[in-house]
């Protein structure tokens, strides 16, 4: 999980535990707006980080930067799918939405985010 960039790590606990959050009203049976705020939260943490991540490689000249933002930029469309679902549900969230996270944090956090380490 370690990128070893203090704000990045930082970031990236601070997105995992807005996940959490999701999840653990979600299992206590909570929708509406205890669920949607929750996911706004989110969804404004991961626009701030990926904004500050792009910013980092863009500074450090990583080569992979283009293909870096492009994928956040599919992660947060693909985000922004799974909210206006759960939104139109009445914030009621759903497993595609877990899974989805699930996806996020192994591929990308624990994942291709190592990317911009390695220099
Ligand atoms: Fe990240
Ligand atoms: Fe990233």
């Amino acid at each position: 999980m370690a990128t070893g960039i203090e704000a990045m790590d930082i970031d990236h606990q601070v997105l995992i535990g807005l996940m959490a959050v999701i999840e653990t009203r979600h299992h206590a049976g909570q929708s509406g707006d205890d669920i949607l705020d929750a996911i706004i939260a989110l969804a404004n943490a991961t626009m701030d980080h990926f904004a500050a991540e792009e910013a980092h490689m863009a500074e450090v000249e990583h080569p992979a930067l283009t293909r870096h933002a492009l994928i956040h930029r599919d992660l947060m469309e693909r985000f922004a799918g799974h909210a206006e679902r759960i939104g139109h549900a009445g914030g009621q969230a759903d497993e595609a939405f877990f899974n989805f996270l699930e996806f996020w944090v192994l591929t990308h956090i624990n994942g291709l985010d190592k990317d911009y380490a390695e220099l």
